[in-house]
């Protein structure tokens, strides 16, 4: 007993085998030596949509599914939430340490220096019609900017990747601004750099002839709250896809612009602009025990609950509720959060939800907070992507620099025809 192996028996053949284990996990590739004979390719693992697969190590972020537990790089999410800023929690995420005071400085300026587009993208975005959905708009703009910037292909030069790493977390606000103004034919604002990162961010969407936009302080807070809590989360569907779109050496621009693409899909960051729907279809908190029972019957989902990793109370949905409360203090209630309530109330009560470990997650209050500080719901996933891109950045040149990473090429179970020959077309 005790010995890190797994000792394996193949029923067909008889032979054994010893793989070893490290850290809870086997290598794949050490089930290839299983072989029904030497022409036989070996055996391989099938796990369709990773349900329990790991496919890096990782040293970013921890989350325990089970007992709710979220931290980047091993801090309590809910203690970085009540004591940093967003630019703090970015730095710690891709540096591994908070910041000292002088570091903070000199990150923050960096960002800062790096706000403004490139006046070409301008002229990009206004070729997109007037009631684009941002999403496409800063997928596309994103993309766009790997030909601004095309050193940035050279993904080995730990210089450059932190110059365009600095260069993507400055401008997803200004991308998001601009979008949002091309919606309403508003002139851009430029950055203001005497505005902390999220009051640049409102100053950029919000500021009109005023000579000096001011933010709402409690507001600003909570958009940084709310950053923080979305910079990072391991190796969810759109980081899995920045760390694959990445493993081919494609430079970071293209490849946050494929994350992004990843997390506008509504099982995902998407959800977030559903939930918003969802609440406005149910339109009052006496019609929620008939949806949900609609939804007990399998017609669609509740966007906002379930996890694939958590199967207890998403930390962040928490403190988003209690971020809530201060936003609501100066925009007045949002009414959609007693429907909001009560469809937890009802959710979390009832054996279809209980069963399968469905909780409410980061979707499901935020939206709620965002369409109350008046952004609207076809924003909030850009608003998931703005903070987002540290994660995914963070995550990608971990992968970048792991010496046991290579381009991502995962294998398949052919079920197609066995070989054929073309037939004339008269034989058709
Ligand atoms: C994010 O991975 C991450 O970390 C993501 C994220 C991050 O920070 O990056 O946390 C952000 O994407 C949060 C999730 C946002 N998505 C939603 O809120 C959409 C609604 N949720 C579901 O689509 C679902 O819960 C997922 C996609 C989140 C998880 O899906 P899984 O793990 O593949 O689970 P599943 O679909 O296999 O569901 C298991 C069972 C099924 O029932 P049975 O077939 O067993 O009868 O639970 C049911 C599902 O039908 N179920 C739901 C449900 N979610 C799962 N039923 C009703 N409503 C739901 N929301």
């Amino acid at each position: 007993m005790g010995h890190n192996q797994l000792s394996i028996t193949d029923q067909r053949t008889g032979a054994q085998y010893e793989i070893p284990i490290t850290d809870g996990t086997i290598r794949a590739t050490d089930l290839k030596q299983i072989k029904t004979s030497p022409d036989d390719f070996g055996l391989m693992t099938y796990d369709p949509a990773f349900l329990n697969t790991s496919s890096c190590r990782s040293s970013i972020t921890y989350i325990d599914g089970d007992k709710g537990i979220l931290r980047y790089r091993g801090y309590p999410i809910d203690e970085l939430a009540e004591n940093c800023s967003f630019l703090e929690v970015a730095y710690l995420l891709l540096n591994g340490e908070l910041p000292s005071a002088a570091q903070l400085d000199e990150w923050v300026a960096q960002v800062k220096r790096r706000t403004m587009l490139h006046e070409t993208s301008k002229k990009f975005l206004e070729g997109f019609r007037y009631d684009a959905h941002p999403m496409g708009m800063l997928i596309s703009t994103i993309a766009a900017l790997s030909t601004v910037y095309p050193e940035a292909k050279n993904v080995h030069d730990a210089a450059n990747r932190r110059k365009q790493i600095t260069r993507l977390i400055a401008k997803m606000p200004t991308i998001t601004a601009y979008c949002y103004r091309h919606h309403f034919g508003l002139p851009y604002i430029y950055p203001d750099n005497d505005l902390s990162f999220t009051e640049n961010f409102m100053n950029m969407m919000w500021k009109m002839l005023e000579p000096k936009y001011v933010a709402n302080p409690i507001l600003a807070r909570a958009l940084d709250i709310l950053f923080i809590l979305h910079a990072d989360h391991e190796q969810n569907c759109s980081t899995n896809t920045m760390r694959a779109v990445g493993s081919s050496q494609a430079d970071p621009y293209v490849s946050v612009a494929a994350a992004a693409a990843a997390l506008s899909g509504p099982l995902h960051g998407g959800a977030n602009e559903e939930v918003l729907h969802m609440l406005d279809v149910i339109g009052s908190k006496d019609n929620v025990s008939a949806y949900v029972k609609k939804v007990k019957e399998g017609h669609g989902k509740l966007m906002g609950f379930g996890h694939r990793v958590y199967k207890n109370y998403d930390p962040r949905a928490r403190i988003i509720k209690r971020t809530a409360d201060e936003v609501f203090s100066v925009t007045g209630l949002n009414p959609k959060l007693e429907i909001a309530k009560e469809l937890e109330r009802i959710a979390l009560e009832d054996e279809y939800f209980v069963k399968r470990k469905l909780y409410p997650n980061v979707d499901f209050y935020s939206g709620i907070i965002y369409e109350a500080m008046g952004f609207r719901p076809s924003l909030f996933t850009v608003l998931f992507a703005i903070p987002r891109v540290v994660g995914w950045l963070a995550q990608w040149e971990e992968m970048i620099t792991d010496p046991e990473q290579k381009i991502a090429r995962p294998r398949q179970i052919y079920t197609g025809h066995d070989e054929r020959h073309v037939m004339a077309m008269a034989e058709r």
